[in-house]
């Protein structure tokens, strides 16, 4: 899988605009990504990066990295996936990186995404969807979600780059990811579901293949 997922990382690099801000994920897929990028980073202006992990990797390829509020809105957007609908809908957060990830995606023009086939769902909820939380919200969003028969199971050890926890929901076949995605959103202590299914990707790109 890991060819698949070098292929899909650089055959991104021909969504990268010369001057552009480059908007950049987190996880196994945008290493191959930020690999790339080094080798054309004459041609951009930067990168705005969504975790403290691929803010060490561009900055030890002498990218320079952008603050979000001083750049504005940013014309793309590349990143992996945990798992990937027909609709382009995400489950996202493996990395723990969700919400710096969403606000990124959120900022940009085109969302480009990354993965290898084993991605692929028809049905979102096989990979257990993260949920970044305040941690004094664990036990009460834990109970949240129970009652929506789902099975929260805490990423114990894991501080996000926010100082957040993470719980991972088993057991949820994902029938309605926009609907769900906005329930969850309400429930006081969850900082971001790492559903991206009002915001989808624009392209997913399967190895060197587009979806
Ligand atoms: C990090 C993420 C990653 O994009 C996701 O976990 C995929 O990672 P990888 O490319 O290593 O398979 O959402 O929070």
């Amino acid at each position: 899988m890991s060819n698949e997922k070098r292929l899909a990382g650089e055959a991104a690099i021909r969504y990268v605009e010369d001057g552009a801000i480059v908007g950049v994920g987190t996880g196994s897929t945008v290493a191959y990504f930020i690999d790339a990028l080094a080798q054309i980073k004459h041609r951009v202006h930067g990168a705005v990066s969504s975790s403290e992990q691929s803010t060490a990797q561009l900055k030890k390829h002498g990218i320079p990295v952008l603050d979000l509020n001083a750049t504005g809105p940013l014309s793309l957007y590349v990143d992996g996936a945990d798992e990937c609908d027909p609709h382009k809908r995400l489950i996202k957060g493996g990395g723990a990186a969700l919400t710096r990830e969403k606000i990124i995606a959120e900022a940009s023009a085109q969302f480009v995404c990354i993965i290898d086939a084993s991605k692929r769902v028809d049905l979102l909820g096989r990979f257990p969807l993260p949920i970044e939380v305040i941690p004094m919200a664990r036990s009460l969003v834990g109970r949240e979600i129970v009652k929506r028969g789902g099975q929260p199971v805490w990423r114990d050890g894991v501080v996000t780059d926010n100082g957040n926890w993470v719980i991972d929901v088993h057991g949820w076949q994902i029938t309605d990811p926009v609907a769900l995605e906005a329930e969850l959103n309400q429930v006081p202590g969850i900082v971001t579901v790492g559903l991206f299914a009002r915001r989808p990707a624009d392209v997913v790109l399967v190895g060197d293949r587009e979806m």
